[in-house]
C-alpha cells in the first residue's frame, strides 16, 4: 500500500474491529453464563416445589403415590420441565411424559450439567437428592440458544456499521494528521532551481513535522545560496572574459591588416580569429542563459500575426538551406495572433534550423510546419538526419550536452537548445523533441499559447 493515509485508516479500522470483536466475545461469554444460571435457578425452584409435594425428605412413598403427586405437580408446568425420579439403585420411579421414554443421562457427582438427549436437543439439568430418591430436573436450552443467535446477529449488524463508521473516521483522522505533510510536499514540489526563494510554512507547534519543515527550509537556504553563487560566477566570468577576448581579436586583426606576415603565419592568425569568434559566441550564450535564469531579461512582447513573421523567416531559411545543399519546405494552417518578440523567436527557429541543417544528409529535406489550433501555436522543424534516441531527447535541451554527429563538422557549443528552451519558457511556452515522420530524423516542436487563450486564462 503506497499511501500512509490509507494505511493509517486501515490500521484504525482493524484496531476498532479487534476491540469490538473482543468485547463481543467477552459479552457473549457472560450473557450465556447468566442465562444458564437462570435455568439452574429455575430447575432449583421446580425442585423446591416437588419437595413440598412429595413431603419432607425421606418420607416413604410408594411408586403410585409418587406418580400421582408428580402428575399433579406437573399439570401447570406447560411442559417446561423434564423430570425423572429414581431410587438409589437406579430404578426409575417417575419420568415425565414429555421425555417419551428417554432418560437423561446423569453425570455422576455434578449438581448442574448440560445433557444432550436425542430428539429433545440440548438440556440444562440439575440433580437433586430427596431422602433416598434422586430427582433430575432439566429445561430446554433452546431459549438460551435463541438469545445467543439474536445476540450474534446484532453483533454482525453492528460490526458492519462499525467498519463503515470507523473507515470514515479513520480516513478523516489520517487526512487531518497528514495535512502538514501534504503542505510540505506541495511546497517542496513548487520549489525548483528558478524558484528557490519559497519556503515551507512552519507551524507554531513544536512537533516532529514542524522540525522536519524547519530542517527542509534550512536545506533550501543552503541550496539557494549555492545556486546563487554558481549563477553569479558564470555571469561574472563571462563578463570578465569579454574585454580581453575582444582585445586579442583586435590585435590579431591588426596583424592581418598590416600584411607583414608570411603565408603560414597569416593562416595561423586566421584560425585564431575563427576560434576567438566561437569563444565569443559561447560567452554571449552563457551570459544570456545566466541573465535568463536570473529573470534579468525583459521581453518586449507584441501581439502579432504569426503569418507575417513566418513569411520573412521562411525566405531567409530557404536561402540558408539551399546554400548548404538542402531542400526546405514549409506549411502553415490556422489563423490567430500570438504575443512574442520577433528577435527572440527568430533566434529559436534559427537555432533549430542550424541543428537540422547540420544533421541533414546532403539534399535532405527540412520541413517547417506551423499550426494554430486549440489556443496553441505549434511550430516544428523536422529533418531527415539520424535523429536522437528517445532516452536522450530530453537531455539535448540541457547545457553543454552534445551528441556525436557522424561526419558533421563539429563547431557547436551544446548551448543552442538550452537557449531555445529559455527563450520559449520566457514566452510562457514549451519546447520538446520527438522522432520525425516515419521514425527517422528529429522534429523539435515549439508551442506558444495564442493571445486569445492567454486572455481567457486571465
Ligand atoms: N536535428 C537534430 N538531429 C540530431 N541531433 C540533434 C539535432 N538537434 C540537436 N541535436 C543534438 O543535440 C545536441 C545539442 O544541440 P545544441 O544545444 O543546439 O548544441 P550544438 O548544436 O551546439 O551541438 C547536439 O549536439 C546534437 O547532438
Ligand atoms: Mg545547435
Amino acid at each position: 500500500m503506497k499511501s500512509i493515509g490509507v494505511r493509517l485508516a486501515v490500521w484504525y479500522v482493524l484496531a476498532s474491529t479487534v476491540t469490538f470483536a473482543s468485547l463481543f466475545l467477552v459479552g457473549r461469554y457472560f450473557t450465556e453464563r447468566h442465562a444458564i444460571r437462570a435455568l439452574d435457578l429455575l430447575n432449583e425452584s421446580e425442585f423446591e416445589q416437588i419437595k413440598s409435594r412429595l413431603g419432607p425428605a425421606g418420607e416413604p412413598l410408594g411408586q403410585p403415590a409418587i406418580q400421582q403427586r408428580m402428575r399433579e405437580t406437573m399439570a401447570d408446568d406447560l411442559n417446561l420441565f423434564y423430570i425423572e425420579i429414581h431410587q438409589a439403585d437406579g430404578q426409575v420411579l417417575f419420568a415425565s411424559h414429555n421425555l417419551h421414554g428417554r432418560t437423561i443421562f446423569t453425570k455422576s457427582g455434578r449438581k448442574a450439567f448440560n445433557a444432550n438427549v436425542s430428539g429433545l436437543g440440548e438440556l440444562r439439568a440439575g440433580a437433586f437428592t430427596l431422602g433416598p430418591l434422586n430427582v433430575v430436573i432439566a429445561t430446554s436450552k433452546r431459549h438460551v440458544r435463541d438469545v445467543m443467535v439474536g445476540y450474534e446477529q446484532t453483533f454482525y449488524g453492528l460490526l458492519a456499521v462499525m467498519i463503515v463508521v470507523s473507515s470514515v473516521i479513520g480516513y478523516g483522522l489520517s487526512r487531518m494528521a497528514l495535512r502538514p505533510v501534504r503542505l510540505i510536499e506541495e511546497t517542496a514540489n513548487r520549489i525548483s532551481s528558478d524558484n528557490l526563494s519559497e519556503r515551507i510554512p512552519v507551524s507554531a507547534a513544536q512537533d516532529e513535522i514542524s522540525d522536519l519543515a524547519r530542517l527542509l527550509n534550512q536545506m533550501f537556504d543552503r541550496l539557494e545560496s549555492s545556486f546563487d553563487q554558481i549563477r553569479r560566477f558564470s555571469a561574472e566570468v563571462s563578463h570578465e572574459l569579454k574585454t580581453p577576448l575582444t582585445l586579442i581579436r583586435l590585435q590579431a586583426e591588426k596583424l592581418l591588416v598590416e600584411g607583414n606576415l608570411a603565408p603560414p603565419q597569416e593562416q595561423a592568425v586566421q584560425v585564431q580569429i575563427k576560434e576567438l569568434e566561437q569563444l565569443n559566441r559561447i560567452i554571449e550564450e552563457l551570459l544570456f542563459l545566466s541573465r535568463a535564469e536570473a529573470r534579468a531579461i525583459t521581453l518586449d512582447l507584441k501581439v502579432q500575426s504569426t503569418e507575417g513573421f513566418l513569411h520573412s523567416f521562411v525566405q531567409d531559411a530557404r536561402v540558408l538551406a539551399e546554400f548548404q545543399g538542402r531542400r526546405f519546405f514549409h506549411t502553415h494552417h490556422g489563423e490567430g495572433c500570438v504575443a512574442f518578440e520577433q528577435k527572440w523567436l527568430r533566434q529559436v527557429l534559427l537555432n533549430l534550423l542550424t541543428n537540422a541543417l547540420a544533421a541533414s544528409p546532403p539534399d535532405g529535406r527540412i520541413t517547417l510546419r506551423s499550426v494554430l489550433v486549440d489556443g496553441l501555436w505549434q511550430v516544428s522543424v523536422e529533418d531527415e538526419g539520424p535523429g536522437v534516441p528517445a532516452e536522450q531527447r530530453e537531455h539535448i535541451f540541457e547545457r553543454f550536452v552534445r551528441l556525436k554527429r557522424s561526419g558533421a563538422e563539429d563547431k557547436g557549443s551544446g548551448l543552442g537548445l538550452a537557449i531555445c528552451r529559455s527563450i520559449v519558457e520566457l514566452h510562457g511556452g514549451r519546447i520538446s523533441a520527438e522522432a520525425g515522420a516515419g521514425g527517422c530524423g528529429l522534429r523539435v516542436v515549439v508551442e506558444l499559447p495564442t493571445a486569445d487563450s492567454v486572455a481567457i486564462a486571465q
